[in-house]
């Protein structure tokens, strides 16, 4: 049974972390650089992948702690550049854990497939001739995703949205089971549209995939003690109550809500990418259905709930897959969804999720209270004071000397250190212990 608790995990050095990371992953650490050691792709693999290789490009590959979701313990693979994210992301689940953790459900993976029809005379006999065909063109699509059929997916069911002028869109809903699915479903939309098309009597136009995909949408809800929220000088209460009015400004206010949704795709991201998933898939997806009401608003939103405790809820379209995709030639995709531990799509779409809840949780928190720039320090000075060469208790101690002094450089840090272990290089003396 994983853990997603280690404490101090990010005071010991990246040897020790990806020890205790296959520790953790019941696999041998040779696996893990195997896997991640150099970024998970070779020039050649790269070259397989796209067009015009010339290399290929690393990102940190970090693994956030803390996350508990429907019960369970969940490491959360996270590729990302920014600092602070993995650290406020995993700072943010340990307070939601403590309040029962995340919970989680995802609807069934069920993609849309547009077929774009022009020239329709007539709308509702074109509607009719598709509803009395529905069998029909479902057997069609099934008949050419036959892999998908094998796996328990194919077509389910067929909707038609008038747009007016003569135009209509025929949505065929395709079960994607573990696949992200945008290569079935663009089949699918192939296979079908000349057969629509006649039927409707008009034209076909686009055929392509939804990435408006909110027919597979995830909702995470989690609910924090006011106890666990008290933070520097203030109350859980107040924490609560300006972290609920930070919510209400997004949901005013569409520039703001711009910013809200970028702290909350600071969590999503990274699960997507360390998977090997189409975070250009994501993103486009997340933000069409932020502005479904005609107005861009906040994917996630915190009220104070009738117990008191802060309450936050999330609903967003998540179209990931563990199958097929760069999956078949990523080892550093694989193994991060080895990190994420995941039976199926859908719950790696609900782990996502969750660290999105995580990460816009993390950034309310802040910006209600001290606002960003403090705790941004404070991490960075923790670097500093492992790049020093600070171990244990002393990342700490280290930290926040030069933090509070100012001077947050190396050699800041290593005169700190040196007067703390009397070494004249800084280096620790043998047997300090890492906190684990
Ligand atoms: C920075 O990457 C994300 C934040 O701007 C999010 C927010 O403002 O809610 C801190």
């Amino acid at each position: 049974m994983v853990t997603s608790r280690i404490p101090g995990f990010y005071k010991l050095t990246l040897e020790e972390r990806r020890r205790i990371a296959a520790e953790a992953l019941g696999v041998e650490v040779e696996e893990l650089e195997h896997a991640i050691g150099d970024g998970g792709m070779d020039a050649a693999r790269a070259d397989k992948c796209i067009e015009n290789v010339v290399g290929t490009y690393a990102m940190p590959f970090a693994i956030g702690l803390n996350v508990q979701m429907n019960g369970r313990d969940y490491l959360v693979p996270m590729v990302v550049e920014e600092p602070s994210v993995v650290a406020a992301a995993s700072n943010a689940a340990k307070i939601i854990r403590h309040g029962g953790g995340f919970e989680a459900e995802a609807d069934a993976p069920l993609m849309i497939a547009q077929i774009q029809l022009d020239g329709v005379t007539d709308a509702e006999a074109a509607r009719a001739a598709i509803e009395a065909a529905t069998p029909e063109l479902l057997a069609l699509a099934d008949d050419s995703i036959p892999g998908l059929v094998a796996r328990g997916g194919g077509a389910r069911a067929i909707e038609l949205r008038d747009l007016g002028d003569g135009w209509l869109v025929a949505h065929v809903l395709v079960d994607c089971r573990d696949a992200m699915g945008a290569n079935l479903v663009n089949t699918v939309a192939e296979s079908l549209s000349d057969r629509v098309a006649e039927l409707a009597g008009g034209r076909a136009g686009l055929r392509i995939l939804s990435n408006l995909s909110d027919r597979r949408n995830t909702r995470v809800r989690c609910s924090i003690p006011v106890s666990q929220l008290a933070f520097g000088g203030y109350t859980g209460e107040e924490v609560r109550d300006r972290i609920v009015k930070a919510s209400e400004f997004a949901e005013r206010d569409p520039y703001r809500a711009a910013t809200h949704n970028k702290g909350t795709m600071n969590g999503i991201d990274p699960v997507v990418i360390a998977t090997g998933n189409d975070w250009r898939a994501i993103e486009a997806g997340a933000h069409a259905y932020a502005a479904r009401n005609g107005r861009y608003e906040p994917l996630c939103t915190w009220r104070r709930g009738d117990d008191g405790a802060l309450v936050g809820f999330m609903e967003v379209p998540l179209a990931l897959g563990t199958v097929g995709g760069t999956l078949r030639v990523h080892e550093g995709a694989r193994f991060g969804l080895q990190v994420a531990g995941v039976d199926s799509a859908q719950e790696l779409a609900m782990l996502a999720a969750c660290a999105g809840v995580a990460s816009n949780l993390a950034a309310l928190r802040a910006l209600a209270t001290d606002g960003i720039q403090r705790g941004h320090m404070a991490l960075h000075a923790r670097s500093v004071a492992i790049a020093a060469g600070a171990r244990g208790d002393h990342v700490e101690q280290v930290a926040r000397a030069i933090h509070e002094s100012g001077a947050v450089t190396v050699e800041a840090a290593r005169e700190v250190l040196r007067a703390l272990t009397g070494r004249s290089d800084g280096t620790p003396p043998l047997g300090v212990p890492a906190e684990t």
